[in-house]
């Protein structure tokens, strides 16, 4: 049985998504509880596990160096990159909404947009008929319009809590966003099987 190697996304959807292997059946050791390791081989599944940075999930698949992902619907629409979407994990629910201080209008002229998501916003903006200017930061977005750097930000809202404890409200909500298992189109059509059997699995579950 040849090896699957999965690309997890470090972070606040680790423990959710972990959580849902264990469920379908698969033993994952403690290390994935508490470890700084890139790459957790788990060779009793024949699975091999890499762990990295959210945005980066759907490079790794897209070059073939991981057979599977795990990413945000966020991620996808911004990086649009070559894989298939097999399946709608529906954990770590929250969507991408524009934000801003309350009652402020934005300027006339090209608009500040503050964003981790350069293409989305963009693309969102320009459906409205509207030009704006994107200005792309890394995280902590709500601090944008805080400080004068941005009319708007576009960003995820989870629980809503740092735009409350920001002082910052909602205006318009983008799109709803789960996670999603992604795969490199080749190996869907080399290792199948046991891709079939992770999907079966996790479908079970969810
Ligand atoms: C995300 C997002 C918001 C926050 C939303 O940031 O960018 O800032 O979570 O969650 P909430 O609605 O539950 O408050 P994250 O914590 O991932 O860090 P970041 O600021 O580095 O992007």
């Amino acid at each position: 049985m040849t090896e699957l190697t999965i690309a997890m996304p470090k972070g606040r959807i680790f423990e959710e998504a972990v959580s849902l292997l264990r469920q379908a059946g698969y033993k994952l050791p403690p290390e994935f509880d508490d470890s700084r390791k890139l790459i957790i081989e788990v060779p009793e599944e024949k699975l091999r596990f890499i762990l990295a940075k959210p945005m980066d999930v759907p490079t790794y698949v897209e070059h073939g160096v991981a057979d599977l992902g795990i990413a945000g619907k966020d991620v996808m629409l911004e990086e649009e990159r070559d894989v298939y979407e097999l399946l709608d994990l529906k954990i770590s629910e929250c969507y991408l909404a524009v934000a801003g201080l309350p009652n402020t209008k934005m300027s006339d002229v090209a608009p500040k947009i503050a964003t981790k998501y350069p293409n989305v916003a963009s693309s969102y903006f320009r459906e409205q008929g509207e030009q704006v200017e994107i200005i792309k930061l890394n995280g902590s977005i709500e601090l944008a319009p805080l400080i004068g750097l941005a009319d708007r930000i576009v960003d995820i809202v989870s629980t809503g809590r740092t735009l409350k404890e920001n002082g910052l409200v909602e205006y318009e909500r983008i799109v709803n966003i789960t996670s999603r298992l992604i795969v490199n189109p080749v190996s869907y059509r080399m290792k199948d099987t046991r891709i079939e059997e992770l999907v079966t699995r996790l479908n079970s579950i969810i």
